[in-house]
């Protein structure tokens, strides 16, 4: 069975095209939005898919408590290995479709690195909907970060879509970006395959993630929102802007609910 990129935590962000900085940002973009829609300090606070918890690691070393959940024991370890010593920042492995946690309840949530639209099933957005409002307080607000989904073509075949090289310190990765054609009764968008050639000084390893993505627009969330009974959607954000429309969005956009 080929790689995944994920058992690489230092390389992925690379890849993932992050810049410095990013995380810093988002976390300052969080914070602004817990003190405009929460009318109560955040001190506990869900990571979802947290990977290695960038941001929990952050939060924590400013005093907030952080869970986070993820599936893979290699981001996690290597998120326990970058928190050693914060007491204030947990992991647990767990999938985001469906979870519970021997935790209180948390004043706020979030899901960053536009990884929802993952969840191609009705069934799954459902039950993760559920597991994150029994670990909510009433009011709690849960962000989501989704990409911009708006230029992307239903294609017939697989497609190479992009080609570029990534540096992660010493280490060249070369990196193919495919679509994947989908059945048009699916409930995607389109299947993204990942194909990464790392170049270690004694050898190179192929990493391949194929990746289901489900579109996802506001009027969609807030359908799911409202479909949970759980939540309710009060707020759209576009690249982590408070005043850009959202129909001007460029990459990304921030779904905001709240516990009812
Ligand atoms: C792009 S990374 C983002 C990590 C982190 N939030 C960040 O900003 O760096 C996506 C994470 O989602 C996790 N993941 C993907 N599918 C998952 C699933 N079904 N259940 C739990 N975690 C999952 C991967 O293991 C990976 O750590």
């Amino acid at each position: 069975m080929e790689e995944s990129i994920y058992q690489f935590p230092q390389i992925f962000r690379r890849v993932h095209m992050e810049a410095p900085g990013d995380i810093e940002r988002e976390v300052s973009f969080l914070k602004q939005l817990w003190r405009r829609h929460l009318k109560r300090p955040v001190r506990r606070v869900l990571d979802i898919a947290c990977g290695d918890s960038p941001h929990g690691q952050i939060l924590a070393r400013d005093g907030t408590h952080v869970a986070g959940i993820d599936r893979s024991p290699t981001m996690i370890a290597a998120g326990r290995a970058a928190a050693a010593g914060i007491e204030r920042l947990r992991f647990y492995r767990r999938r985001i479709e469906q979870f519970r946690l021997p935790e209180k309840r948390f004043d706020a949530a979030f899901f960053m690195s536009e990884t929802f639209p993952i969840m191609t099933r009705n069934r799954d957005i459902l039950t993760h909907l559920e597991s994150v409002a029994a670990l909510l307080m009433r009011g709690g607000i849960y962000c989501i970060d989704i990409d911009y989904q708006g230029d992307i073509e239903l294609i017939n075949a697989r497609t190479l879509w992009r080609e570029r090289t990534a540096q992660a310190g010493d280490v060249r990765v070369d990196i193919r970006e495919y679509h994947r054609p989908i059945e048009w009764h699916e409930a995607m968008h389109s299947i993204y395959e990942l194909e990464c050639t790392i170049h270690f000084a004694d050898r190179s390893v192929i990493t391949r993630d194929v990746i289901p993505v489900r579109y996802i627009t506001p009027p969609l969330m807030d359908l799911f929102a409202r479909a949970s009974r759980k939540f309710e959607m009060i707020a759209a954000y576009a690249d982590l802007s408070f005043t850009r429309p959202i129909a001007q969005c460029y990459g990304r956009w921030l779904a905001v609910l709240r516990r009812l």
